[in-house]
């Protein structure tokens, strides 16, 4: 029994071993000559924002169910500073285990059609459109049609490109919560990309809205619908008398007793991430805690539920109707050149953006490759 586990310990030890070593990417398969050349943000290897460089790569060609999108803007999110870091957990996961072995980032995009696959019938080139696309720090991103819509007139690139994963996230994860209007929902973590979008999201579906946020974003948070804010930095939110049906916890620092103890008998307690972008201290015990949560609360009648952010079109159709009216504007707080990247990443990983970072991508413009 003993000789059996070294065995299969060895075996995954030279396998691990060797699997690292072997671990590469396109930045060790020098190209010559690029055919039809665009920029792009590139990282060669895991790091802090410094991997990050401005460099030419081969313009993508879409498939028969792709659309090629031209950028005008895209936005950075959580999960780009854990791809650009590459934390263990997402190595093992897939993202590569020495290198990454994708070197380019991006999933939000704004931008207009230049071409279509065989099989798309919704979008023609020329057509504005937002959702998600990897690698959309780029000049051009193929994107599947399925994850696109039409952007709104009245809605700039800037503003469209912030519609993906956050607003996705705070849309998906208050009907996880299962929101009906007249509920009292608490937002911990209410004035970064995601909590400035789940503010004005429940606030459009009729709920009573509490943010929780630092001191010099309470005005920020009032002035995009928040009924109530409290300032954590002076009041811990679960030692309140008040009771609510729903929080929408971006953060995770409080525990499942410090959490039960706020909800209704019936309650839901939506955990939706593990507070700022950024590889940081505590959030192993974060996951660990909120995981814990999740499964402690199957057979109580408070539930901690967790979900996972889905693409889907007929979800970013109802993000472009609420745009589109004016029931939600995305928050920005700083705009840079696809050439100023890593400095937007600097700027996001500190942990305190007000609503979103977004990076603009002017063709016309031409941008130094040695930025
Ligand atoms: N479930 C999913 O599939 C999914 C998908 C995308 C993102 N997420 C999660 O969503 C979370 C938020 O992402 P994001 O894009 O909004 O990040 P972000 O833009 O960096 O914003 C995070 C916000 O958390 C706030 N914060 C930090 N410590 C806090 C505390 N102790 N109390 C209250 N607020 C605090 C910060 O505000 P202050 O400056 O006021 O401190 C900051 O504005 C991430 O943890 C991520 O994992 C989940």
């Amino acid at each position: 029994m003993k000789r059996s586990a070294a065995v299969i310990l060895l075996a995954l030890g030279v396998w691990g071993f060797i699997a690292y070593w072997t671990s590469t990417n396109d930045c060790d398969r020098k190209v010559t000559a690029l055919n039809n050349p665009m920029k792009a943000i590139v990282q060669c290897e895991y790091g802090g924002p410094d991997v990050l460089k401005l460099e030419e790569v081969e313009k993508p060609v879409p498939n028969d169910n792709q659309v090629l999108i031209k950028v005008r803007a895209a936005s950075l999110n959580f999960i780009d500073a854990g791809i650009m870091r590459g934390p263990i957990p997402l190595r093992l996961m897939g993202t590569g285990l020495r290198k990454p072995t994708k070197t380019m980032l991006g999933q939000d995009v704004a931008g207009q059609v230049e071409a279509v696959g065989k099989n798309v019938t919704q979008f023609k080139p020329g057509d504005e459109v937002f959702g998600l696309a990897r690698h959309s720090l780029a000049e051009y991103v193929c994107a599947r049609e399925r994850a696109l819509v039409i952007k709104p007139a009245n809605v700039k690139f800037e503003q469209a490109a912030c519609g993906g994963i956050a607003a996705l996230t705070a849309l998906q994860g208050l009907r996880t919560g299962k929101i009906q209007p007249g509920q009292k929902v608490l937002i911990n973590g209410a004035s970064g990309g995601v909590g400035t979008f789940a503010v004005q999201i429940a606030k459009s579906l009729g709920a009573e809205v509490t943010a929780v946020c630092s001191t010099n974003k309470v005005d920020l948070v009032r002035s995009i619908g928040a009924d109530h804010v409290i300032d954590y930095t002076k009041e811990d939110f679960t030692k309140s008398e008040q009771r609510y049906d729903m929080i929408y916890d971006n953060v995770g620092n409080h525990s499942r007793a410090e959490r039960s103890r706020i909800l209704t008998s019936n309650g839901i307690c939506v955990l939706a991430g593990i507070g700022s972008a950024g590889v940081r201290e505590g959030q192993l015990s974060r996951i660990g805690g909120n995981f814990t949560a999740f499964l402690a609360s199957r057979s109580s009648r408070q539930k901690f539920q967790m979900y996972r952010t889905k693409v889907k079109q007929e979800d970013l159709a109802v993000l472009r109707d609420l745009l589109a009216t004016g029931n939600v504007t995305p928050v920005i707080d700083r705009t840079y050149k696809l050439s100023e990247t890593a400095e937007a990443m600097r700027y996001l990983e500190q942990g305190h953006a007000r609503g979103k970072v977004v990076i603009t991508v002017q063709q016309d413009e031409q941008v130094s490759l040695s930025q």
